[in-house]
């Protein structure tokens, strides 16, 4: 049986139906075409799976979709540009735009554009190296995201504690420490 549920997904309604045990994660990825979600261990411990929940970071391996419908979710293809978080806000403001897609017993409506401008975050995380072959990337970019939101200018510690759900097999964390204190710099710039 499949449930209708509507997600804000960067900034766009996004309606989807899904079996109540669709993880938000496949949801995302398969149901909707954002990829950049990606999964690595899949129960909780690796972090790569993570996106913002009405702004707060969460796995979304062990979310349910079902779960969160109504709520505003942002994915690694939301922090920049146009369709950056506006955290804390459960939206039902962006009317759903584009066709309806048939596929997966799912159905989805596609987003009208997407910007391809990137946050001081990602900017931050280019300049610095913080990130080699990219696969843990996206779920770094989203709890940086949050950290730095929640604290502008984090200390070596703070950054470490608020990194420390999510792992990294390539970069040995230090240039992902650097990023974070350049981004912090980027964002009070463009304060
Ligand atoms: S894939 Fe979700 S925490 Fe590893
Ligand atoms: S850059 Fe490869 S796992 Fe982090």
């Amino acid at each position: 049986m499949e449930h209708e549920i509507t997600l804000v997904v960067n900034g766009t309604a996004r309606r989807v139906g899904v079996p109540a045990r669709r993880l938000l994660s496949d949801c995302l990825r398969h149901d909707l075409g954002l990829t950049g979600t990606h999964v690595g261990c899949e129960h909780g411990v690796c972090g790569c799976c993570t996106v913002l929940l009405d702004g707060e970071p969460i796995r979304s391996c062990l979310t349910f979709a079902v779960s969160v419908d109504g709520a505003e979710i942002t994915t690694v293809e939301g922090l920049g540009g146009e369709g950056a978080p506006s955290p804390g806000l459960r939206s039902a403001g962006s009317a759903a735009t584009g066709a309806t897609r048939e596929g997966d017993g799912s159905r989805a409506t596609e987003p009208a554009s997407r910007s391809e401008a990137m946050s001081a975050v990602q900017r931050a995380f280019a300049e610095c190296h913080g990130l080699q072959c990219g696969f843990c990337t996206p779920g770094f970019l989203c709890t940086v995201t949050a950290l730095l939101r929640d604290n502008p200018a984090p200390t070596d510690e703070e950054v470490l504690e608020g990194i420390s759900g999510n792992l990294c097999r390539c970069t040995g964390y230090q240039n992902i420490v650097k990023a974070v204190h350049r981004a912090a710099e980027l964002l009070a710039e463009e304060a």
